[in-house]
């Protein structure tokens, strides 16, 4: 099996402003009503939830693509890097409808809230991006403390550690026998990756200081075959991004 990076569960960003404290009291606030709604159905809890993690990547891609674009400027690789967090986090959630199936009430859920989170963390990047992307940081740290507590109930027998989907052991290069548990680990390690890289991005957009060796390592990953086997072209490192 590929190596599971070690990952810091605990890493939390100390709130520095007023943008920092918005972005932490947004987040425990979404935090307060999925604990209420999914309680420790954590299967169901990551597909609703990766719906909607999946959607602050493509945004800042998109509005870093267009800013570019006015200023005839270079992205220093941000735009690249965003889409693949986007894309990383609707492989989380491909990966979790093979675990868990959702009810219809969580389908019209999702259906429900996308558009109002697009909208709203569009306006707010369009307004803010660096507040953006600590809003991210944060629900990142969330979503690294939701997955260590998914792995206690695997761990506790509470949830059946049954065979990884297919799907998973391609994308994260899995051998044979992995199991849920070995997903569980690889998402983990995605998330804290998430984590430091939106909080280092949102430094650099407010001129602070931020130790890209502080970034968690990326587990290894075969992207998905792109369309009618279209080039995708090589993806360079993110720690590269934040030193430069
Ligand atoms: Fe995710
Ligand atoms: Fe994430």
């Amino acid at each position: 099996m590929g190596i599971v990076p070690l990952v810091d569960t605990r890493a939390h960003f100390a709130p520095q402003g007023i943008s920092d404290r918005i972005a932490l009291a947004f987040t425990r606030a979404l935090r307060f009503v999925a604990d209420r709604f999914f309680a420790r159905r954590y299967g169901h809890r990551a597909i609703v939830l990766e719906t909607v993690a999946a959607v602050p990547g493509m945004v800042g891609a998109t509005m870093t693509h267009l800013r570019c674009l006015r200023r005839m400027e270079d992205d220093g690789g941000w735009i690249r890097t965003l889409m693949e967090e986007a894309e990383n986090e609707r492989m989380h959630l491909m990966t979790f409808i093979e675990v868990a199936k959702p009810s219809v009430l969580e389908r019209a859920l999702v259906i429900g809230v996308q558009w109002m989170f697009y909208l709203g963390f569009f306006a707010l990047y369009a307004v803010s991006p660096r507040t953006a992307h600590r809003v991210v940081g944060y629900f990142e740290e969330e979503a690294v403390a939701s997955y260590t507590a998914y792995l206690a109930e695997i761990d506790a027998g509470r949830v059946a550690n049954g065979p990884a989907p297919a799907l998973a052991r391609a994308y994260w290069q899995l051998p044979e026998d992995a199991t849920l548990r070995d997903v569980v680990l690889m998402v983990r390690a995605d998330e804290a990756h998430h984590r430091d890289v939106n909080h280092g991005r949102a430094c650099a957009l407010d001129g602070r200081p931020f130790d890209p060796e502080r970034i968690a390592p990326y587990p290894a990953k075969a992207p998905p075959a792109p369309a009618l086997g279209a080039s995708a072209g090589p993806a360079a490192g993110t720690r590269g991004r934040l030193a430069a």
